[in-house]
């Protein structure tokens, strides 16, 4: 079958590589239909190559056709049209049953000290080919997969996989109260459905914050007050003063470790990124080598006694963070890997709602074939021709 494949720092190419074959009893294998690129993609495009093997097959947010179930695939059959979250879970164990998906005790990541194990997400979430191909293997599929009727189109359920879910999460976590105010930092695809999730439950006042114009532009669109970081000096105190001198009850860093703005940091990456992969690895273990602006924004702009809810990917092992600020303002902080499945059943009725009240089928700004997912990587990670979201169709 043919599929995407990491090579090297920000080469990805479309390979001929075998078909996937049912491994274990709760095995499915899917065809894919749709297949999204994502923020966390990026990431594995230019900082995390230390940990991917050339041939390494990405993607983690797909849905298609059920071609071949094992024997312990639970009720799912040949035929079934489903939407595959990016964690892989198992539903039954004691983090999947108290809604832990993302820390899945059957299929974490031991060895590497992580939690569940993602699809086509490095060898530090198991090396488990992704979906940015036409077939795909899908372990636990007697939990993960989520049945989706025929009559909607791939777009309106597609996001299911993990920009839906993680936002909801992310506002879920960022906990506003009622009447309360919430900054967005970051409006890529995720940003952008937490801002209108956000509104869509009943936020006084969402603030978007960005620097690409035409995310600003949507971001309005979904209901937010737009601003442009790059026309401001500094963004907590920016935040402070928008929001009565106080802050925002609440602040989401959906931007994650590699924020615009610190010249230092982003070089370290670049070099990181050139080093021998046992080096690599090694000084990311002891190092950082997150770009901290958006977060440290986000803990020195929130109100004192507000909540910040991280939902962009950090990976260094001692970022330093301004813990007297933290501990002296009384910033609570809620973070980690959206738990797909917890939020399914949240989601599904507003995505099947014909009036799309979230506005997800306005989010894909690019629709391609996936043998133009290297050029479609390409225009993603710079933002070029209004890219926002691309949606590959094997
Ligand atoms: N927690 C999870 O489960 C989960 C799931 C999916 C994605 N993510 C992460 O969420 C983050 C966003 O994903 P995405 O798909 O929306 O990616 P994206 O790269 O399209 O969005 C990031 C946005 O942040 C903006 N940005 C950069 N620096 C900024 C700054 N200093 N201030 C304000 N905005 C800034 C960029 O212009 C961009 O629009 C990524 O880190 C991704 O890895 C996490
Ligand atoms: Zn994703
Ligand atoms: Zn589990």
């Amino acid at each position: 079958m043919k599929a995407l494949t990491w090579q090297g720092n920000e080469d990805v190419r479309i390979e001929d590589v075998p078909d996937p074959r049912i491994e274990a009893p709760n095995d499915a294998i899917i065809r894919v239909t749709s297949t999204a690129i994502c923020g966390s993609d990026l990431h594995l495009y230019r900082v995390l190559g230390p940990y991917l093997k050339p041939g390494d097959v990405l993607g983690h947010e797909a849905m298609g056709v059920v071609e071949e179930v094992g024997p312990e695939a639970g009720d799912l059959v040949v035929g079934d049209r489903v939407v595959v979250p990016f964690n892989i879970s198992c539903g039954h164990c004691w983090m999947c049953r108290r809604g832990l998906m993302s820390q899945c005790e059957t299929t974490q990541v031991r060895a590497e000290g992580k939690g569940a194990a993602l699809f086509g997400y490095t060898s530090l979430y198991g090396s488990v080919p992704g979906g940015q191909a036409e077939y795909l293997r899908v372990p636990q599929a007697q939990f993960g997969p989520i049945k989706v009727p025929e009559g909607v189109t791939d777009e309106q359920v597609l996001y299911l996989s993990d920009v839906l879910p993680t936002a909801w999460q992310a506002v879920e976590y960022a906990d506003v109260p009622a009447g309360g105010t919430v900054a967005v930092l970051g409006l890529g695809p995720v940003g952008l459905m937490a801002v209108s999730i956000a509104v869509h439950r009943g936020a006084a006042r969402v603030i978007g914050l960005d620097l690409v114009p035409e995310r600003l532009d949507r971001a309005r669109a979904y209901g937010a007050e737009a601003v442009d970081v790059s026309a401001v000096d500094d963004v907590a105190s920016h935040l402070i003063d928008l929001v009565d001198g106080r802050g925002p009850d609440a602040v989401i860093d959906a931007v994650g470790m590699e924020a615009h703005g610190s010249k230092p940091a982003a070089f370290a990456q670049s070099l990181v990124g050139k080093l021998p992969d046992a080096v690599a690895q090694k000084v990311t273990d002891i190092a950082g080598i997150d770009r901290l602006d958006a977060l440290i924004a986000a803990l020195k702009g929130v109100r004192r006694g507000g909540t910040v809810s991280v939902v962009g990917v950090y990976g260094g092992e001692i970022d330093p963070l301004p813990m007297m600020e933290m501990f002296d303002r009384g910033i609570t902080i809620r973070m980690g890997q959206a738990n797909v499945r917890r939020w399914i059943d949240d989601l599904v009725p507003l995505v099947l709602d014909g009036g799309d009240p979230l506005g997800v089928q306005d989010l894909a700004t690019h629709r391609l074939p996936l043998t133009e997912a290297p050029h479609a990587y390409d225009l993603f990670q710079k933002k070029d021709d209004g890219c926002i979201k691309v949606v590959l169709q094997p």
